[in-house]
């Protein structure tokens, strides 16, 4: 059976270092503030801006939500996103996508100050991390997150063949520049990949993230690899299920992390991380 890797358990152990962070910052007289932005009212966004926005009150953060409406134009989106890259009381910026189809995701990315970049998502941050230059930089939270279960259960990666199933500016491409700064051999498959088994089955370490419940069965996965399922799937019954058919997989890999506490409590925890990050580099 697999060691199943704990994402509550070590989000936790990751959040207590970062509380140290904030009270050496409070000691300074300086709070973190985060702005998180919502548009429209999709309700899976909703549910993970709550959950952001608890963790960062609860972390002792300056915290802003702004809810904005659907019918928004792009212009004045981009124009509240400039006010924060110049409010001296916010550090970090959080767009939360998917947008309306009317607006242009990178249009407002490229809008954020790369130095206010919660998300790791603007041209010049995710360009350091392809460069392996990303020293003092924000990189995406779910992929820094996963990182950090590799480093927590000295899972070694040098020389390791890594494939990444997804292709997203969020998740895959900057987990695919992660692990090849890690010296893996990397593969990113996506939805025109053809024979996607004949890869995977050859994956010491398999990231999953395409958003089909139980997408990846025990005869894909080779015997003793990692698997990190980055999904957020609800199966027939309405629960909440990975990309990973689980309790299958478990009993073919050497680590399996589930869903949920996995890597999901994982990602928050990273933001706030990279939330105290920014304003400490911002203040130096
Ligand atoms: N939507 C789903 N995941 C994310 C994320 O990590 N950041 C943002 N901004 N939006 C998301």
């Amino acid at each position: 059976m697999a060691t199943i890797l704990d994402g509550k358990a070590l989000a936790a152990e990751i959040d207590k270092n970062t509380m140290l962070e904030v009270q050496k910052l409070s000691d300074r007289g300086i709070t973190p503030g985060l702005v998180v932005i919502l548009v429209g009212h999709d309700e899976a966004s909703q549910l993970y801006v709550r959950n952001k926005e608890r963790r960062a009150k609860k972390m002792g953060f300056h915290s802003v939500i702004r809810n904005l409406p659907e019918t928004i134009t792009e212009t004045e989106l981009i124009q509240i996103v400039q006010k924060y890259n110049t409010d001296p009381t916010i550090n970090a910026i959080l767009v939360q996508l998917p947008l309306p189809a009317h607006i242009n995701d990178f249009h407002v990315t490229m809008a954020i100050s790369p130095q206010k970049d919660a998300d790791g998502f603007h041209p010049l941050n995710l360009g350091k991390l392809i460069l392996n230059q990303a020293n003092q930089t924000p990189v995406a939270c779910t992929p820094s997150g996963i990182m950090e279960f590799f480093k927590a259960y000295n899972i070694p990666l040098d020389g390791k063949r890594a494939v990444v199933i997804g292709r997203s500016a969020i998740v895959g491409k900057p987990m695919a520049a992660l692990l090849v700064n890690a010296n893996a051999t990397v593969t990113v498959a996506h939805s025109h990949t053809t024979n996607l088994s004949e890869l995977t089955r050859k994956a010491d370490i398999l990231v999953v993230a395409v958003g089909i419940a139980h997408f990846i069965k025990a005869d894909d996965v080779k015997p003793g690899a990692v698997v990190i399922d980055v999904g957020m799937d609800r199966d027939v019954q309405h629960k909440l299920v990975g990309d990973v058919d689980f309790k299958e997989v478990e009993k073919k890999a050497a680590y399996i992390t589930p869903v949920p506490r996995g890597v999901g409590p994982m990602t928050i925890t990273m933001l706030m991380a990279q939330t105290v990050s920014l304003t400490k580099w911002s203040s130096e």
